[in-house]
């Protein structure tokens, strides 16, 4: 099987696994309030890549770990990601009408609900993991996995990207500081998601720091990835709408950089992202395999 195959069948087993075990793990559909219940099912089931659980369980892999114990953790990264698109599109925010290939969640179910179920998918990935029947693991490494996820999504991480990814509107960053907002707002949710598979596999400190060191660099990647795309991708293709950063006039790297440069800094954050596991055997072939897919992405 060449890589292309391999990384096809992967993704779709993989998407299969995550699937099963978020229907699992999600508070039932027709609970009370069934209008927010509605809307979280809406969002999380709306045709999402499930990157970031799938790198969880690739890093798990690549150390040689068990899938099952880490699905709570996989699937609580998804939760989180899904949280922070519901706000992302918000009126307050990006203000976009389309993600997932539907509507955003506040057009479908008005803007009060849409931050109630971003607010409650975020509640709910803590639930997940604190329970106990649904994590079997060592007290103190899931305590520190759960650590490490939440600095990952909050201040430290992703919240404090978006509020810079917000005050960039009014103060053009420079090249630092736009790469800064990259690596909190994207790069620190998906650096974590690797990290913690690391973790969870028993992976000896070394392991864990090359790991992170690769899912750092594949975090920039993958939001440089979303501003060329933004650019000139396919908005069908997609989900979401394209053109979008250039008609609010925001710094991204292609337009700080230029198109050509942006594909070049993003290849060097996929060959050091590759560099990075050289030295891991052929279970790290999924995590090989992605960092390639993450530069050639057309959705
Ligand atoms: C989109 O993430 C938002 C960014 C962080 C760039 P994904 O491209 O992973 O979106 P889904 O989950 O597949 O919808
Ligand atoms: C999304 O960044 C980052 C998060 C949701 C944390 P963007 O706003 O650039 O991504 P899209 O294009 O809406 O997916
Ligand atoms: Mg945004
Ligand atoms: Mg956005």
């Amino acid at each position: 099987m060449n890589n292309e195959d391999f990384l096809e069948a992967y993704l779709s087993d993989r998407q299969k696994i995550v699937d099963e075990a978020l229907r699992r793990y999600l508070p039932d559909e027709g609970g009370v309030p069934h209008d927010l219940h509605t809307a979280m099912h809406y969002s999380v089931f709306a045709g999402g890549k499930r990157i970031r659980p799938i790198l969880c369980l690739a890093a798990l892999e690549a150390c040689g770990g068990d899938l099952a114990p880490a699905m709570p953790f996989a699937c609580a990264l998804e939760l989180i990601h899904t949280y922070s698109l519901i706000h992302d599109d918000l009126p307050a925010m990006d203000n976009d009408d389309f993600r997932r290939g539907k509507p955003t969640s506040h057009k479908v179910f008005g803007e009060a609900l849409a931050i109630l179920a971003g607010d409650a998918l975020l509640t709910e990935a803590f639930v997940l993991l604190s329970r106990m029947e649904k994590v079997r693991l060592a007290a103190e490494k899931r305590l520190a996995v759960i650590h490490e996820i939440a600095t990952a999504a909050g201040v430290a991480g992703m919240v404090g990207g978006q509020a810079l990814d917000i005050r960039a509107e009014n103060h053009s960053p420079d090249f630092e500081g736009l790469e800064c907002t990259h690596r909190l707002k994207t790069g620190a949710l998906i650096a974590v998601a690797v990290k913690a598979g690391a973790i969870l596999a028993g992976a000896n400190d070394e392991k864990i720091q090359s790991l992170n060191v690769y899912g750092s660099h594949l975090g920039i990647a993958f939001q440089i990835a979303d501003d060329i795309l933004n650019v000139e991708g396919d908005s069908s293709l997609m989900g979401k709408k394209t053109g979008s950063d250039v008609a609010s006039g925001k710094v991204t790297y292609p337009s700080l950089l230029g198109i050509e440069n942006a594909r070049a800094k993003l290849a060097e954050h996929i060959e050091a992202a590759a560099a990075a596991i050289e030295a891991f055997d052929s279970r790290a072939l999924p995590l090989r395999v992605i960092a390639r897919y993450i530069m050639d992405r057309k959705s």
